[in-house]
């Protein structure tokens, strides 16, 4: 189907569930990137990642529902974000991007997703240092 979104080609709500459950295991464990979040309970920042991904790939619309306008660099203005923490984020997010098997993600849908958090990790850098 030509219409198909990426969403869809790679596995719809599955595949970002366990792409965002992967990456927010390894947020749990990352000393740069845990101590930067306030909650103690990582589960809602997990939902409200899943949301984003899901809508921003052309899946349901639910984040915007709840939260309205994205506005991500607005939202992370509070954190701290330099080179090293924009790093260990996307050394988190590779994982869980590697975590997912070639059959459910071929190599260039694969390409389209790291690229893409390879630009928005760069593009919510707040901080030179
Ligand atoms: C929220 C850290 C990059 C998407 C947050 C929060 C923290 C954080 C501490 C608040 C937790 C919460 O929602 O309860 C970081 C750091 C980054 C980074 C250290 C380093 C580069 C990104 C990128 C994206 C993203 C690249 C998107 C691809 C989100 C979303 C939220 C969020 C969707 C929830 C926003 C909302 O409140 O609706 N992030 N983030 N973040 N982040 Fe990031």
């Amino acid at each position: 189907d030509v219409q198909q979104t990426f969403y869809e080609a790679v596995g719809g709500a599955e595949t970002f569930r366990k792409l965002t459950a992967r990456f927010y295991e390894e947020v749990a464990k990352d000393d740069i990137v845990r101590p930067l979040y306030p909650e103690e309970d990582l589960g809602p920042a997990e939902r409200r990642m899943r949301m984003f991904l899901e809508q921003y790939w052309g899946g349901p619309h639910t984040y915007s529902d709840e939260r309205g306008h994205p506005r991500l660099r607005l939202r992370h203005q509070p954190f701290k974000i330099g080179p090293i923490e924009r790093d260990a984020w996307l050394r988190c997010m590779h994982t869980a991007i590697a975590s997912i098997d070639s059959g459910t993600l071929d190599d260039a849908h694969r390409k389209a997703l790291t690229e893409y958090m390879d630009m928005a990790a760069a593009s919510m850098v707040n901080s030179a240092f």
